[in-house]
């Protein structure tokens, strides 16, 4: 493996950490962004899901590539597959970050993009993150801010991963062939409800956080007065399902087995977040 690795979305959450930890390994990595700046030390490249014209600069000189759906987007079949097809046809490892859950039926379009990138012949590696940790200095910041998280997971427990878990184990699998044909799905080292969540963030930031299971409708509302579009917001809604269900509760040591290191719990993320935390 002598030539550069493509990152897609690597301003984003999961890119930063990525591109680090890929620098870090000695690699040359190509970060590819809309505006195309330099990130954290590797070249930058051009890249928009939706220019194709921008592909095949983007993937000049490039062996492996990580390919992700930037956060605010429902459309995963119609922005990735003809990512996907490019890269293949270039004969480009993929390494593709889905979402937790997401093999549960074929008819999902994101399990369509992970069945295309598998029938494409193209060297792969899938990636199934459960919720990000993350998302609480992010989604869920407001909420923490006016000390009420209100979402509609009722009282379902999720393992968090903290974003350079994520990171770590991307790294891991675009730097050997070992994992190469396989899809992992990646969990944090602990499962939390919201109220446990909320109660540990409060005597993180040294403020009460209280956490409000909401319906639906009322979660939509909420999150298209902050911004999101609906689309988005009930793209989320739907998928606090699954959390509802306990479904996302698993804990599982693939981060381990990946990286040779135990993936952070909540609190471990907690800690190393306070400042974004108190906003
Ligand atoms: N959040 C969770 O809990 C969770 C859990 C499981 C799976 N996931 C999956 O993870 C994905 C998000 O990962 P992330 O949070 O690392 O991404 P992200 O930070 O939301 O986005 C990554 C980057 O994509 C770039 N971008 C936006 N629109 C683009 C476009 N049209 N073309 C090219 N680049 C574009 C943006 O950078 P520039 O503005 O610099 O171009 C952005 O920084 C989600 O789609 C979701 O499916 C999320």
């Amino acid at each position: 493996m002598s030539e550069k690795i493509l990152v897609l979305g690597a301003n984003g959450n999961v890119g930063r950490p990525l591109v680090q930890a890929l620098l870090a390994k000695g690699e040359r990595v190509k970060a590819a962004s809309r505006s195309g700046t330099a990130i954290g030390g590797a070249e930058g490249a051009v890249f928009d899901y939706d220019k194709p014209e921008t592909f095949a600069t983007a993937f000049d000189g490039v062996d492996r590539a990580y390919v992700l759906l930037p956060g605010g987007n429902v459309n995963s079949r119609e922005l990735l597959t003809p990512v996907i097809e490019a890269l293949a046809a270039r004969k480009v490892k993929v390494v593709l970050q889905t979402a937790l859950g997401v093999d549960a039926d074929d008819s999902i379009p994101y399990r369509q993009v992970e069945l295309a990138l598998e029938r494409s012949g193209t060297p792969c590696v899938i990636l199934r993150p459960n919720w990000f940790a993350d998302n609480f200095h992010n989604f869920w910041l407001g909420g923490i801010l006016q000390g009420n998280i209100a979402l509609p997971a009722g009282e379902g427990k999720t393992s968090f991963i903290d974003v350079r878990d994520i990171a770590a184990s991307a790294a891991a699998v675009l730097t050997t062939h070992r994992f190469d044909g396989q899809a992992f799905n990646l969990t944090g080292a602990t499962a939390h409800s919201y109220a446990e969540a909320a109660t540990l963030i409060g005597s993180t930031i040294d403020k009460p956080v209280r956490y409000t299971a909401i319906d639906d409708e009322t979660f939509v509302r909420n999150m298209v007065q902050i911004g999101l579009s609906e689309a988005y917001a009930r793209f989320l809604a739907m998928i606090f399902y699954p959390v509802r269900e306990g479904w996302t509760a698993a804990v599982n040591d693939t981060v381990q087995t990946l990286t040779g290191q135990p993936a952070r719990s909540l609190q471990d993320y907690l800690r190393d977040h306070v400042r974004d935390l108190k906003g």
